[in-house]
């Protein structure tokens, strides 16, 4: 049985993808560096410093920097990306979303966010929506990130239930290895080529799909 769901957050609860592309492309642009949408796919889902390092190296400049230069340019990007988030609100939560955390308190169902961003909490206080989890990852607390199961892996465990009582929703290709590699069911929010080349089981183009009696149907094949 289902027991309980563990959410990703940017790109899945709210378009912080978008803004995370936007501080990412400018600090780049700023050192000499472009990169499209389609690179950009690999940055979603992993740590700061981990899509620092690929940009550095998609550049050809990743034994340029010092670690602590890279530091540096980590802040300065953050602090952009920041300055976008202030206008967040309730209105900027996607379509289907509330519905879904509605639907799951009421069925008794546990909520987790295994989000690799530690502006995880500060963006849930934005959408004004911290009192529907039950428990939050601080990414800091997992030795691997994406695509690495470990944060999915401490979402269950926070919340007392195992991984195979779990569904995940995710919006990028680390995030749906990672959940596949926790044993959960995923469910992924893109495109059917993206989502299905990294093996989600449920592909949903839109989060108004993301609605409990079908995510639930469907993930009783595999759940029960
Ligand atoms: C993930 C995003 O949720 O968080 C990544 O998909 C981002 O793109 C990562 O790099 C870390 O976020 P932050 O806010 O800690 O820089
Ligand atoms: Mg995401």
């Amino acid at each position: 049985m289902v027991k309980a769901v563990i959410f990703d957050l940017d790109g899945v609860i709210t378009d912080t993808a978008e803004l995370h592309y936007q501080a990412w492309k400018n600090l780049a642009n700023s050192i000499s560096i472009d990169f499209d949408r389609e690179f950009n796919e690999e940055l979603k889902g992993i740590s700061r410093m981990d899509s620092l390092n690929k940009i550095l190296s998609h550049g050809g400049v990743e034994d340029q920097y010092t670690e602590q230069e890279k530091v540096g340019l980590a802040t300065k990007k953050n602090e952009e990306y920041k300055t976008l988030l202030v206008h967040l609100n309730p209105e900027n939560i996607y379509p289907g979303i509330k519905e879904l955390l509605d639907s799951l308190k009421e069925s008794k169902l546990k909520i987790g966010l295994a989000s690799a961003s530690k502006n995880g909490p500060a963006i849930l206080e934005y959408l004004q929506i911290t009192d529907y989890f039950d428990t939050i990852v601080n990414p800091d607390s997992v030795a691997n990130g994406k695509p690495a199961p470990d944060i999915f892996l401490k979402a269950a465990e926070q919340l007392g239930v195992s991984p195979q009582e779990c569904i995940g929703i995710e919006d990028s290709e680390a995030g749906i290895e990672a959940i596949k590699k926790a044993d959960m069911f995923a469910v992924g929010v893109g495109t059917t080529e993206v989502m299905k080349k990294a093996g989600a089981d449920l592909v949903l183009t839109n989060t108004k799909e993301l609605v409990w009696s079908q995510l639930k149907e469907a993930a009783s094949v595999k759940i029960g």
